[in-house]
């Protein structure tokens, strides 16, 4: 069983996110090539308080929020090619019943107890403060603005208590602090097994020096419980005590290959999830969350009875041209906006060429991007399909020849099947890239040598040509059957081209003959920088949107004082006029007591002009003038509904007069 970390239900999939979730499939598919029953599972992460706001600020319930996240998710996920046995979310009955008998298993055996802490308590809002929610100044160096856990500046470590003028995000309040019984796991008592896992589990030694770092702190026991209101699973035997996030969140893995074993009959989660097996457990995480995964995570399931995972493997974060991703940079790019502009091979494959098996950060590099995947996959892999494939058809009716020309370079090839699988299954995608591209330089130099081109023109050696774009075409066969983890697309168009059925990853040991291939379909085109330029504006722009303008908690609330800089009012609808050119647009003349103004409005599917002269409206006096193509238009008036034959406008009192001010 192969997971994925579970995204965070309350946002978009970006290219950080990418890096984990193609990692980790091209690990799967890599698994299930080569023969192995695999199965690879992800879910969405549904609970805790960030989403409970965002639902709250959306005017829709958490369930709703994090079901329409998920699809989106998934949907983005797919796009890439990252293809899941299973997509669950933590929100469901299976993580739910397998969070309590987790709970109670701890809890009989005595892993668990209860003691009263105090707390950041908003009491506007009447809850407790996650560390995140509190914001203050730096206890160290001072600097404002920093969250309750941690300083960006000079990275000190604290507790919200600890900020100078601490305030909630939530309401701009100082925050009282409050007691509250939290439930504990003993994490403490955990040291030796933990350590005794560590070795077993084979971990990267970026891992295992965190790990030393942390055993020569002391591990702290963990707050596993957090007071209503909250979004989560109810902590069984209370009213208003529920499982922090972090800790059924993990148990999402098991829920979601849960689900998938109801539905397949064949795998036994017992098998998995139970001493005694031989079977095997992978997570593949970023190195944000090692600590999660690599103590709280094997010490729950050790102390509970589960078996602890194979082994976890963290990958670094994804930098952008060398930097963080940002917004106003343009290289905060989401999924979405990739895939409308480049075609996610290449992005796969630059990944791959790329990715190790540490904890380094990657870059993604846009210009190095752009020469790196033109020159490798398209200059030196494809082309040496389309080089040989041409003659084939034209030539030879599409049959390959019966023998290759070198059959020991055909050898050298299938040899490599070794070392480049033993580089994926070390997660040494990067090695495993460079191997194959020397292959593939190998390939070209042989039809260099060759000249097919020109052999054709000598009548002596026109059949020999057969024989030579059978070898090249074998070639490239062999290097799509190794890159099929990577670009499973683009090799799934590599096996229509040979008319082949499903590869393995022993296909690559015997040479196709004698069979007859499809005209040959450009495979893949190159990438061109204004595909990528056109990316980084789009992900300006949707970053520049007033929707997308947050405030500094993410949500994106104006305040009272925003709002009363709104001007608005009465105005006197004294002319209406339909607007050469636009069908939904009217002219109309505003009287606003001192002065006339031009407006126009998209309400002409509603109104008739004559049926709105006199009218008194809303308007909205102090907006910046706009120039439209008609004209200028000086203001707005306000109106409500659904559009078409349905706007309503907002009518003043009939006691007002032009220019009154509306309160
Ligand atoms: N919900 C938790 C994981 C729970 S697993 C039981 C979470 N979600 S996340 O949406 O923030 O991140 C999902 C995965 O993507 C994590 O492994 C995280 O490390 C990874 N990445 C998120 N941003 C990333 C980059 N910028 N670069 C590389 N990986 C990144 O954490
Ligand atoms: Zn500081």
């Amino acid at each position: 069983m192969v997971s994925s970390a579970l995204p965070y239900a309350n946002g978009d999939i970006h290219m950080g996110h990418l890096v984990e979730y193609i990692q980790s499939d091209i690990w799967a598919r890599f698994q299930k090539l080569r023969g192995h029953l695999c199965t690879y599972v992800c879910a969405a992460d549904a609970h805790g308080t960030p989403i409970m706001i965002k639902a709250r600020q959306e005017g829709i319930t958490p369930e709703q929020l994090v079901t329409r996240a998920a699809k989106v998710q998934h949907a983005d996920l797919q796009a890439f090619d990252v293809e899941f046995d299973n997509f669950h979310t933590t929100h469901s009955d299976e993580n739910e019943q397998l969070v309590r008998r987790i709970f109670k298993a701890l809890r009989d055996a005595g892993h668990i107890y209860t003691k009263t802490i105090e707390q950041a308590f908003d009491a506007q809002e009447q809850m407790f403060l996650p560390d995140r929610f509190v914001k203050g100044g730096c206890p160290r160096c001072k600097t404002t603005d920093q969250y309750g856990d941690a300083c960006e500046n000079c990275g000190a470590t604290y507790t919200p208590n600890d900020l100078i003028e601490p305030v909630s995000i939530l309401s701009d309040s100082t925050p009282i602090w409050k007691e509250s019984e939290h439930y504990f796991f003993k994490l403490s008592a955990f040291e030796d097994q933990l350590r005794a896992w560590m070795k077993s589990a084979n971990l990267h030694q970026h891992i295992t020096s965190k790990l030393d770092e942390w055993f020569e702190t002391g591990l702290r026991d963990w707050d596993i419980s957090r007071d209503a209101p909250y979004f989560g699973f109810q902590i069984p035997g209370t009213t208003d005590k529920y499982f922090y996030v972090w800790l059924d969140a993990p148990v999402g893995y098991l829920a979601s290959f849960l689900q998938y074993c109801n539905n397949h009959p064949e795998l036994d989660f017992d098998e998995y999830w139970l001493p005694g097996h031989d079977t095997e457990t992978y997570h593949f995480i970023g190195k944000d969350i090692v600590y999660f995964h690599t103590l709280f995570w094997p010490a729950v399931l050790d102390g509970s009875g589960f078996r602890t995972p194979n082994s976890v493997f963290a990958h670094g974060f994804l930098t952008v041209n060398g930097k963080k991703m940002s917004k106003s940079r343009g290289t905060f790019i989401n999924a979405r906006t990739f895939i409308n502009n480049i075609d996610h091979n290449h992005l796969r494959y630059y990944y791959a060429a790329k990715l190790g098996p540490g904890m380094d950060d990657i870059d993604l590099n846009l210009d190095d991007f752009i020469a790196r995947v033109n020159s490798d996959l398209v200059g030196k892999l494809v082309n040496i399909a389309s080089r040989c494939a041409g003659f084939i058809s034209k030539r030879f009716d599409g049959h390959l020849a019966d023998k290759l020309d070198n059959p020991t370079e055909f050898q050298d090839f299938a040899a490599a099947a070794e070392t480049i699988a033993e580089h994926y299954e070390r997660r040494e995608y990067s090695k495993a890239m460079r191997l194959v591209m020397t292959l593939a330089d190998q390939a070209n130099r042989y039809i260099e040598d060759k000249k097919p081109w020109v052999m054709v023109k000598q009548k002596e050696q026109a059949d020999d040509v057969q024989l030579v774009c059978t070898q090249g075409l074998n070639l490239f066969r062999s290097l799509m059957i190794y890159l099929t983890p990577v670009v499973p697309q683009l090799a799934d168009k590599a096996r229509a081209l040979f008319q082949e059925g499903d590869w393995r990853w022993d296909s690559a040991q015997q040479p196709l003959l004698s069979t007859t291939i499809k005209p040959f379909k450009a495979l893949l085109t190159r990438v061109e920088p204004e595909q990528v330029n056109k990316m980084v504006e789009q992900s300006k722009a949707s970053s520049a949107s007033p929707a997308a303008e947050k405030t500094k908690d993410g949500s994106s609330e104006i305040s009272i004082d925003d709002f009363m800089k709104v001007d608005l009012r009465v105005a006197k609808i004294e002319k209406a006029e339909p607007v050469e050119g636009a069908d939904k647009l009217l002219r109309l003349t505003l009287n606003l007591g001192d002065s006339d103004r031009q407006v126009f409005a998209g309400i002409k599917s509603a109104y008739k002009p004559d049926e709105l002269a006199g009218r008194l409206v809303v308007a909205v006096a102090n907006l910046k003038p706009r120039k439209m193509r008609f004209g200028l238009s000086e203001g707005m008036v306000l109106a409500a509904g659904p559009g078409g034959e349905e706007i309503f406008l907002l009518s003043a009192d009939s006691g007002a007069t032009p220019g009154m001010r509306i309160k």
